[in-house]
């Protein structure tokens, strides 16, 4: 049991969260404000080594607000999506206590502060809502005691974020009935299940994003048939494909569907009217060279799948990645820092045949991929035991961060 008695004058927790990307994507909501989605999604979880948020959440009888911080600076406690989780969280360990005051119980009515950063830069345009939603709600329920599936509350902070909740590969259900209480993130198969699965993310821009995918999306449902097409007819399809695929570790089914999945994403953003461009040159000088590599060997090697940004999120198996990394630093010439050009877990160096230069790596953009992260898929979130890791200190304020 945490340390949190209602005598002591402070009690926090903290815990750590992943980044997720979908391989078949969820675009559009059929309620906005709980957050149900009008199809199911499914995604790969990544390693929090490389990508993570750490969330603190502290309560005491001495805070007379609550408050929270992101990345050092304070921010809006007061924003709708954070009050939903909280007001979850504080409803779900009011009903675990049965009404009835447990005198060893952090009590509910002490102001609560919150503080949360990434492990990567924010203006990388990297899906950060996602993980800091799934850290929020595991940060409080951690605080608070609670100790079941908290999918449907980190939905209500961002849908994605509910699928943040599991490690490996997870499903979000869309549920149907009206309250939401169906539509919740499961696991379909654990990090372990296909251990030569690898990621690199080519971070490819700093601007941020035109639209937001909450606003986004809404115009897609107002105005989108391929969209209402998709969600009825196609996607119900893929999931079951793409259940297989992951089962049966069949890299190329993965691979290729994942591709078709993101490309008919980014279709009914075209298809949304006005239009939406998250798609730029660079991501699509990166689309046709995945296709000509894959191409040049035959079968699907490597992947792409892109969110509501223009960063290319690439699958591969652990084999093919050095070969692949250096046709991207072929193709996309660092422009500075070169030494720094691939983070994340080591890439062994591979010599490219000159039919695979020729073939492959035909319109070199100098500067146009800032970085490759390379990652993996990884477990869900984590609790932080150590206390010297809290990001607020026994003042219940963000400690100096190094
Ligand atoms: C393109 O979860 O960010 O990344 O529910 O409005 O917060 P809200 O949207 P969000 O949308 C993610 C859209 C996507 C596809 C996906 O992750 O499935």
């Amino acid at each position: 049991q945490p340390a949190m008695a209602a005598e002591r004058s402070l009690a926090m927790a903290t815990c750590t969260a992943p980044v997720n990307i979908a391989v078949i994507k969820y675009w559009g909501k059929r309620d906005t404000d709980l957050i149900l989605p009008i199809n199911s999604s499914l995604s790969v979880t990544l390693h929090q080594d490389q990508l993570k948020t750490t969330t603190t959440a502290a309560a005491s009888r001495d805070f007379t607000e609550d408050r929270l911080w992101l990345n050092g600076k304070e921010a809006d406690v007061g924003h709708p999506r954070v009050q939903a989780c909280l007001r979850e969280v504080r409803r779900l360990a009011r009903k675990r206590r049965g009404g009835g005051e447990d005198a060893a119980a952090l009590s509910l009515s002490y102001k609560i502060h919150i503080a949360s950063e990434n492990n990567f830069p924010t203006a990388a345009g990297l899906a950060s809502s996602a993980a800091g939603y799934a850290c929020l709600v595991s940060a409080l329920a951690r605080l608070y005691g609670l100790e079941e599936e908290l999918s449907e509350v980190a939905r209500r902070g961002s849908g994605s974020a509910c699928r943040s909740m599991f490690g490996g590969f997870v499903q979000w259900q869309r549920g149907e009935r009206p309250d939401g209480t169906d539509s919740l993130a499961l696991q379909v198969a654990p990090e372990t299940h296909w251990p030569e699965l690898r990621v690199l993310v080519l971070v490819v821009s700093g601007e941020k994003k035109p639209v937001g995918s909450t606003a986004g999306m809404q115009t897609s449902v107002e105005t989108s048939p391929l969209l209402k097409h998709r969600a009825e007819v196609v996607v119900p399809e893929r999931l079951a494909q793409m259940l297989r695929h992951i089962q049966d570790r069949d890299f190329e089914g993965f691979g290729q569907l994942a591709m078709r999945d993101s490309n008919q994403f980014h279709a009914t953003c075209l298809d949304t009217f006005p239009p939406i461009f998250y798609l730029t040159d660079v991501s699509r000088h990166i689309i046709a060279l995945v296709h000509r590599y894959n191409a040049h060997h035959g079968h699907t090697k490597v992947a792409y799948s892109f969110d509501a940004g223009p960063n290319a999120v690439i699958f591969a198996l652990a084999d093919t990645v050095a070969e692949f990394v250096e046709v991207v630093r072929r193709s996309f010439p660092p422009a500075t820092n070169g030494d720094q050009f691939v983070r994340g877990l080591p890439v062994g160096s591979a010599a490219l045949s000159p039919e695979l230069v020729a073939a492959v790596v035909t319109e070199p953009v100098p500067g146009a991929v800032q970085y490759i992260l390379h990652t993996k898929p990884g477990p869900g979130p984590q609790l932080v035991d150590d206390p010297s890791q809290h990001l607020l200190g026994a003042d219940g304020l963000p400690r100096s961060r190094a």
